[in-house]
């Protein structure tokens, strides 16, 4: 992709089956343990928010979320490696919290691992707050790794 020059405002729109390729692409250079496949085609077959993220007609992040019972769950937030650090991130978080709040979520949750930082600022900075650990709840090069849970009130 040619050189971005900032501010620059992705596209969003729902993500589709023949998007799975560009999108593996993505996840499998992002994480360490990345989703499969199945799991993102289970996630748009269950209907759950599946959102790209482009520019210039290109697949460079998604996020995939539920909205249910007041309540909305952030699963994936991922922008392509090659393209993080230019504010890509925050965007695409800002819009899935402007979604939530239209579904009329009162909360914000989230896991991630302790050990992404860049993450773990990210949020902090956009008003989550520690509500609680999982133990052992991720795999790791090394046995495995605690999940926190971040929660972030919104619409109220
Ligand atoms: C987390 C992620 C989505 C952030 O995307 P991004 O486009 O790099 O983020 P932004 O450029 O919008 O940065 C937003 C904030 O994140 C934090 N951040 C981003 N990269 C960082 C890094 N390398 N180190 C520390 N903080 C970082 C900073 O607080 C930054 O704000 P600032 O630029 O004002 O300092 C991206 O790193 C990513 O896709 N990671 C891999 C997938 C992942 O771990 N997803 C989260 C799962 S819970």
């Amino acid at each position: 992709m040619s050189a971005i020059l900032e501010p620059v405002e992705p596209n969003y729109r729902l993500m589709d089956l023949c998007d799975l390729e560009s999108i593996m692409r993505i996840e499998n250079r992002a994480y360490q343990f990345p989703w499969s496949q199945a799991i993102f085609q289970d996630c748009i077959k269950a209907g759950y928010h599946c959102w790209v993220a482009e520019l210039d007609a290109e697949i460079i992040g998604y996020a995939v979320f539920i909205n249910a019972a007041q309540e909305c769950y952030l699963l994936n937030l991922c922008i392509n490696p090659t393209l993080q650090k230019r504010g890509l991130g925050r965007k695409l978080l800002t819009s899935v919290l402007n979604n939530a709040k239209e579904y009329n979520a009162t909360c914000v949750f989230l896991e991630v691992r302790p050990s992404n930082r860049q993450a773990i600022e990210l949020y902090e900075s956009e008003g989550f707050n520690e509500v609680g650990i999982r133990k052992n709840y991720y795999p790791a090069t090394h046995g495995r790794e605690d999940a926190i849970i971040f929660a972030k009130e919104i619409g109220c």
